[in-house]
């Protein structure tokens, strides 16, 4: 069994990817060709946003993204302490601190009273100045953007939204990549929205901030002369190629894929339910979940070892997402300070099980067996 099947998603795509892939081989404009601008007005249609900048990974997406808003030394960014290293890891690159932040236990993502307890104490005992939260829409399911957006608007903090996850989400209708001031994907192929290699795209409703990251990520040219370099960037484009499968990608994405991987997740929390030792996801009224993660709770780490193995004995692969907060990262280690009992709780106990589009029902049968086997 595949954690993501992406052998099987080619399979049923082929024809199209094939075909796509073919007319970019054909056309030879590799870099920037038509399917690249397409892609961005289909990507900010769908999310409900004026501007999409595609880019070359979702890391560049959330430092562009800050580097738009000129953050860098001296200021302090809040990012959840539960979630993968380039959402910290693109503050520091610019110089900035990543602030951590413990996350709810429900939901795992960040805590509205926690970031202002973290933004009270970094004024209080830091001379930072607090710049930038990055909620993150973890295993795809949003963030609660309004709380933790009412505590920016308090604090007069950029909101950016780390959607690298999120794709699809949604809270109320609205969708993931459309909350806060600008907001960052990434389709990496196992992603809820992924490509064949590495490509990330930016969010924005502000023209202005638009034209600056078209700039940044081409070294800082400037649209007129490209040899004309007037700040410095980075070299962030997304390839022709990874536009034109991810155009194929987005039309199943929207046509049956978001579709396939809910009904996924009723099945597993079907199969689930009736074991009170294993919390389950939990997807809040009014939100809805791109499910990059079907991630469960297990009541500690040796349980959670032990599941496991089980799972691995009979042919099934599991994730930790993620074993350890960010606060005990050894790059971190030392610089970190406030207290995470949420997130380390989640690092001993969470375990990710298979999630995919192409998931059989008797497939999500025989994996919540297995995990049942073991109560
Ligand atoms: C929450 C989160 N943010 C950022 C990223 C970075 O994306 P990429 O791997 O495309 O650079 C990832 C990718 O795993 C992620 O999960």
């Amino acid at each position: 069994m595949e954690f993501r099947d992406l052998k099987t998603q080619y399979s049923r795509l082929k024809t199209d990817i094939d075909a796509a892939v073919g007319r970019v081989l054909s056309e030879a404009h590799f870099i920037q060709g038509k399917q690249v601008s397409e892609l961005e007005e289909q990507l900010a249609d769908y999310v409900g946003v004026k501007h999409c900048i595609s880019c070359a990974n979702g890391t560049d997406a959330l430092t562009l993204a800050l580097m738009s808003y000129g953050i860098g030394a001296g200021d302090a960014v809040f990012v959840p302490d539960f979630t993968y290293i380039a959402t910290a890891g693109c503050a520091s690159i610019l110089g900035a601190t990543p602030v951590f932040v413990d996350i709810d236990p429900q939901t795992f993502n960040i805590d509205a009273d926690a970031l202002e307890r973290a933004v009270a104490q970094t004024l209080k005992e830091t001379e930072l100045t607090p710049k930038a939260v990055i909620p993150v829409d973890l295993f795809g399911l949003p963030a609660n953007h309004a709380e933790a957006g009412q505590v920016a608007q308090k604090y007069h903090l950029l909101v950016v939204e780390d959607g690298a996850q999120g794709f699809g989400g949604t809270i109320g209708g609205k969708r993931a990549c459309s909350f806060g001031d600008i907001a960052a994907t990434s389709f990496f192929p196992a992603k809820p929205l992924g490509c064949y290699g590495d490509g990330g795209a930016i969010f924005t409703n502000d023209g202005e901030i638009a034209a600056k990251l078209n700039s940044l990520k081409r070294q800082g040219a400037s649209p007129a002369d490209k040899y004309d370099n007037r700040e410095v960037g980075i070299n962030s484009r997304l390839d022709t190629i990874q536009a034109a499968i991810l155009q194929v990608k987005l039309k199943a994405f929207i046509e049956h894929e978001l579709a396939a991987v809910n009904w996924v997740a009723e099945r597993y929390s079907e199969y689930l339910g009736g074991c009170n030792e294993i919390i389950l996801p939990t997807v809040p009224d009014t939100y809805g979940s791109a499910w990059a993660q079907y991630t469960i709770m297990l009541p500690d780490s040796k349980k959670r070892f032990e599941v496991q193995q089980t799972l691995k004995e009979s042919g099934i692969p599991s994730m930790i997402y993620y074993p350890r907060g960010l606060h005990q990262q050894t790059v971190f280690s030392g610089s970190a300070s406030g207290s995470f009992p949420n997130a380390a709780k989640a690092a001993e106990c969470v375990l990710s099980l298979p999630m995919h589009p192409y998931m059989e029902n008797a497939d999500v049968r025989f994996v919540a067996e297995s995990v049942l086997r073991c109560f």
